[in-house]
């Protein structure tokens, strides 16, 4: 019996054919061949529209090698592409839409602020959610810095902490604004008079770049770092969201995003909620409401927007042990967890979604064999007695 074929759908990053999480992609081939699927990596330049087929790399574990095929479309396909201006991108709407209907894994989410939206409408969410608007001008930022002390302004599109402004009132009236400009370098801190931020913001079209402003949390541990949690929630083999693993992220020196990219560390969350918070007891309390949290998120993104296989949440923590969503991550990365020394979770990472396509795969299977039986059924019925099918 043949295997069932996954297809990881991703994007090149240049025109050199660069794939950005090729050691991962390795990583889930050698482990599908354990487990019965084989693996194929594809992108959307790669298929040929004419004649059915794809010039698929495929990594060939007994020579180490990665190789050119050509290949039928796989039984199932893992949607990796991340956003990108780029037309690779617009070639990724285009396949999107011709293959529609095959089986995927996971569906494309929304940006920051939809989600925000959407997220805000289930009385279970809410309270998790820091106030969020989009920014048509500068007097919604001000606005919303009436109200909230700290605010974070961000690209509704953006990943990777680029792009980010930080915001805090003093209480002097003046502003310190600090952050990272969109190609992820630290901008200089700036502390300038409330009647200078429209002068300053003019420099960052954030209508252009389409930006959110978002009540900030205070999250500098006392080293003067900032901190947060990156939660992986994923589907497992039985088809079931499970929380595979949390991790803490400790932003470099003068940074105020945790990002590993942007010289981040990542710490054990225990570890570091134990400091935060004091208390042991409390720890544990927080861990079980954020798991909680993070599978109800899950469940009911995948309700609005379709399948779904994985998840990463970005949690922020407050100093009360209240717990914030910052952000949802469509496209996680699992590095933090092997940075955070958690191989065991790093592992199961990135078997997960395997376990789950071969479970989907099997629900197919049995679809199709149950329609079949149903289908040969009724022609037995037609066959013993045509009259009664013909009054119906
Ligand atoms: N409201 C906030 N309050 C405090 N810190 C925040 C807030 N929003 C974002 N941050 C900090 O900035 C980081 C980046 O923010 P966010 O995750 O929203 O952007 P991103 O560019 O999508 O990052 P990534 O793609 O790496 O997840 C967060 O991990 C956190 O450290
Ligand atoms: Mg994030």
């Amino acid at each position: 019996m043949t295997q069932p074929v996954l297809g990881i759908l991703t994007l090149y990053m240049n025109e050199n054919g660069h794939l950005e999480e090729r050691d991962i992609y390795q990583k889930m081939t050698v482990a599908g061949r354990k487990l019965g699927l084989n693996v194929i990596v594809f992108t959307p330049k790669d298929v040929n529209y004419q004649q059915n087929r794809i010039h698929s790399l495929v990594y060939e574990p007994e020579e180490r090698k990665w190789k050119r095929k050509w290949t039928s479309f796989p039984s199932m396909i893992f949607d990796r592409c991340r956003i990108q201006r780029t037309y690779r991108f617009e070639q990724l709407r285009q396949f999107r839409k011709s293959y529609g209907h095959l089986t995927f894994l996971n569906r494309p989410l929304r940006n920051k602020m939809t989600i925000h939206r959407i997220l805000t409408k289930d009385s279970r969410f809410k309270s998790y959610l820091p106030a969020s608007r989009m920014v048509e001008g500068v007097q919604d930022v001000s606005e919303m810095l009436r109200k909230y002390p700290l605010l974070y302004l961000k690209p509704i599109n953006g990943t990777g902490g680029r792009g980010i402004l930080r915001i805090e009132r003093k209480r002097s009236g003046s502003l310190l604004i600090q952050g990272r400009d969109l190609s992820r370098r630290i901008i200089n801190p700036k502390r300038i008079s409330a009647a200078a931020l429209s002068g300053y913001l003019s420099g960052w079209d954030l209508k252009g770049n389409r930006y959110l402003a978002q009540q900030g949390l205070q999250l500098k541990l006392p080293t003067g770092r900032v901190h947060d949690y990156r939660m992986l929630v994923q589907k497992n083999g039985e088809g079931q969201w499970q929380v595979t693993g949390c991790a803490g992220r400790v932003g470099a020196a003068g940074s105020v995003t945790s990002n590993l990219h942007g010289g981040g560390h990542a710490v054990p969350m225990e570890v570091l909620l134990k400091q935060w918070l004091n208390s042991e007891e409390r720890v544990t309390e927080v861990i079980a409401e954020a798991e909680q949290f993070g599978v109800g998120v899950a469940q009911y993104l995948e309700l609005c927007y379709g399948r779904l296989c994985e998840l990463a949440l970005d949690l922020a923590i407050d100093q009360k042990g209240r717990i914030w969503m910052l952000e949802v991550n469509p496209k996680p990365a699992r590095e933090v967890f092997v940075q955070a020394g958690d191989k065991e979770t790093y592992r199961k990472a990135i078997v997960r979604p395997l376990e789950y396509a071969l479970w989907l795969h099997g629900q197919k299977k049995q679809r199709k064999s149950k329609r079949n039986s149903a289908s040969s059924a009724a022609v037995e019925e037609k066959n013993s007695n045509p009259s009664s099918s013909a009054a119906t």
